[in-house]
């Protein structure tokens, strides 16, 4: 299993819309084959068209708020004193968030395929918030999947979903949180697919879903090649990218541009949710060797019990708290390309507390993770080293959980 050259890697699937033979496919419906094959068509025309592209362009750059900055946390690598600790700062973006890529995306490929709905999942809030926004923009009516769960946890976005004119639909099956969340926007459009359009929030579900969604993200590495060259001169010897992973859309984002640097020069690492240090549930199955199963439409590395039933998983990160992960992180990781790890509920707490301490940073809980790999690994790394940490959230979301779990 290999990466090819020269081919973006959301193109390297077989012609049944698998990744190295075994990852993703279209496991749906009979009802779904036809949406989902016309929305393939339109999809691949849409992104050979140079007018959507600099429509693309042109909403990225002044509605969204492109480039998002690139900064060096100098307090922090001091604090540290080993490798140069820098950051993606994409939680700039407009709502504060990547998943306004998508969203935007999303909704521009809808007005073309002339639906007046669109429907979304989310889990941090933040797809659904952002979809909100996009559909509120481009006309489009909108209505949000929720687990109940993360609905109480996620407050201040669930009120910008709502503000912004679009229902929210809660969801109180199984672990009432974006797993849930997503089945049932599924269910949703499975009968109203001649109206309404489907934005699955990351790089997940059928195929066409994962590929729309990675295409758009891909705007954080494009951003950021240009950033370091600009930086730097050229592309440092040795660079890390470091980047939580959920369902994987801001990592494959933030990586993709770099895809075919050796790993020795620019090397990928995935942070998944390991949970609460005391449970033995966790959101990371590319971390602790879960075994292949099929979830959302698409076949993955995922968290099951003995008979193949989904698992359930607990973080303290409603956008990492998910038993699944993106086809592409599976093709990813066994290719070696990337490498993965996890970080417990504590770590991410604890990376927050001395991420706010030394910057003027507000991560969410998500990059939170992240940012706890960057301080683990620092230490041990010369000043040559660069690591640079996607800051894809802002912290504004978890403001009740912060305050309940470190009083600020
Ligand atoms: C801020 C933030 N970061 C990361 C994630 C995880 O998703 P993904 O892995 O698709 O980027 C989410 C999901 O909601 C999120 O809101």
């Amino acid at each position: 299993m290999k990466i090819k050259k020269g081919i973006s890697l959301i193109d390297q699937h077989d012609k049944n819309g698998f990744w190295g033979g075994k990852f993703g496919g279209n496991f749906i419906p009979e009802t779904l084959k036809k949406p989902v094959e016309d929305l393939t068509i339109l999809f691949q025309k849409l992104r050979k068209d140079k007018k959507f592209i600099r429509e693309r362009d042109y909403y990225f750059k002044n509605w969204v708020g492109a480039p998002t900055p690139f900064i060096k946390l100098e307090n922090l690598t001091n604090h540290l004193d080993g490798a140069q600790i820098w950051t993606k700062v994409v939680s700039e973006a407009n709502g504060g968030a990547h998943k306004i890529y998508n969203a935007t995306v999303h909704s521009l490929i809808a007005k073309r395929a002339g639906k007046k709905y669109i429907v979304g999942d989310t889990g941090a809030g933040y797809a659904g918030k952002m979809l909100s926004m996009a559909a509120k923009k481009f006309g489009l009516k909108c209505k949000i999947f929720m687990g109940a769960k993360d609905i109480k946890r996620q407050k201040p976005n669930c009120d910008a979903i709502k503000k912004n004119g679009a229902e929210i639909v809660p969801v109180y099956t199984g672990s009432q949180t974006l797993v849930d969340a997503v089945s049932e926007c599924m269910r949703h459009w499975v009968s109203n697919c001649d109206t309404t359009h489907m934005a699955v929030g990351s790089t997940v579900g059928p195929n066409i879903f994962v590929k729309i969604c990675g295409w758009s993200t891909s705007q954080i590495s494009r951003e950021l090649l240009i950033q370091i060259k600009d930086e730097f001169g050229k592309i440092p010897k040795k660079i890390k990218l470091l980047n939580c992973v959920g369902g994987g859309s801001s990592s494959f984002g933030f990586w993709n541009e770099f895809m075919h640097y050796n790993k020795k020069q620019i090397e990928f690492i995935g942070i998944e949710a390991g949970g609460p240090k005391k449970s033995k549930k966790h959101a990371a199955p590319l971390t602790y060797g879960s075994k292949i199963g099929i979830l959302h439409g698409a076949a993955q590395y995922v968290n099951q019990n003995a008979e193949g039933q989904i698992e359930e998983t607990e973080s303290i990160s409603a956008g990492l708290d998910y038993p699944g992960v993106s086809p592409l992180h599976c093709f990813l990781k066994d290719t070696k390309r990337a490498r993965y790890t996890a970080a417990s509920d504590e770590e991410a707490l604890n990376a927050y507390k001395i991420v706010t301490k030394y910057e003027n940073l507000n991560p969410s809980l998500e990059p939170s993770h992240a940012f706890a790999e960057a301080i683990k690994m620092a230490p041990r790394l010369n000043k040559d080293t660069i690591i640079i940490v996607n800051s894809c959230g802002d912290a504004q979301k978890d403001k009740d959980i912060l305050r309940q779990r470190l009083g600020v």
